[in-house]
């Protein structure tokens, strides 16, 4: 199973500078997405902010979660996988550490399942957000449209899914893992159109998929090539190869 893929590689996770250089990449490309709920990227200005309350599903040890931490009121952060979760509440537990964050072991499925905040409202209701974000996390998820549909009930009317990811480019887009890290992978990224549809269909509007960050990773050269490492374990392995990354945009009206 994925999650326990997830799980045993959740000590080491935050050891790949890869892991940190993609999430302050999603971060910087949501947050100029928003500047109504982030401020203004460029002169730092957040005069009339909103701060959002923010879903995270696909959470991992958190490392998108704590960037985002500060600019949000709270954020739910999710993950399948229980190892991924321990690993981010050994974090939350820290004196300093952000105090906005609940971090909650479980596949999601249901908007209302019990596992989340309530809504706050005396109802049986669970906590809607404005903000739905998922990072690396698509291309694991077999059934897309189950997911977004679970987003789109998660979601106060108003409110947006901002879904980063590789994109599915053509074939070569297969070599973003090496062979040893296949167990997990649905899909070798995201098609935009695809995504754009999905979206669509599951009742979003203003839906816009789009390029907004390329990054450098090495790759085999050949399947295989780097055994049971999940990187290049010599400086001869490996090639550089260019990776498109998606931001996947719906409101829900
Ligand atoms: C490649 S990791 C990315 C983790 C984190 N977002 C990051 O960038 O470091 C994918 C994560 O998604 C989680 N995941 C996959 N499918 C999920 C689902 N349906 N619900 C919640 N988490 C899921 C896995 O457990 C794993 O921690």
């Amino acid at each position: 199973m994925a999650s326990d893929r997830f799980s045993a590689e959740a000590a080491a996770w935050d050891n790949n500078p890869f892991i940190h250089i993609q999430s302050e990449s999603a971060w910087q490309a949501i947050r100029k997405q928003f500047p109504g709920y982030f401020g203004n990227a460029n002169d730092g200005s957040f005069t009339g902010v909103q701060k959002p309350a923010v879903l995270e599903i696909g959470a991992g040890t958190g490392t998108l979660t704590l960037r985002m931490a500060p600019y949000a009121s709270q954020i739910v952060a999710v993950d399948a996988a229980e190892g991924m979760i321990n690993a981010l509440q050994i974090k939350l537990e820290k004196p300093d550490a952000a105090k906005n964050v609940t971090a909650i072991y479980a596949l999601l499925e249901d908007p209302e399942d019990k596992v989340l905040p309530p809504a706050g409202d005396g109802s049986e209701g669970r906590l809607k957000y404005e903000l739905i974000t998922s990072h690396l996390v698509l291309h694991h998820i077999a059934d897309i449209p189950a997911v977004l549909k679970t987003m789109y009930g998660c979601l106060k009317p108003g409110g947006w899914v901002a879904l980063t990811d590789f994109e599915d480019f053509g074939p070569a887009a297969r070599k973003f893992h090496p062979e040893s890290k296949m167990v997990g992978v649905e899909r070798h990224g995201i098609p935009r159109e695809w995504m754009a549809g999905l979206l669509r269909d599951a009742g979003f509007v203003d839906v816009d998929v789009k390029v907004a960050w390329s990054t450098k990773k090495t790759v085999e050269k050949f399947p295989g090539e780097f055994g049971n490492h999940a990187d290049a374990a010599n400086a001869s392995q490996g090639e550089p190869m260019d990776f498109p990354f998606v931001l996947c945009l719906g409101k829900k009206p």
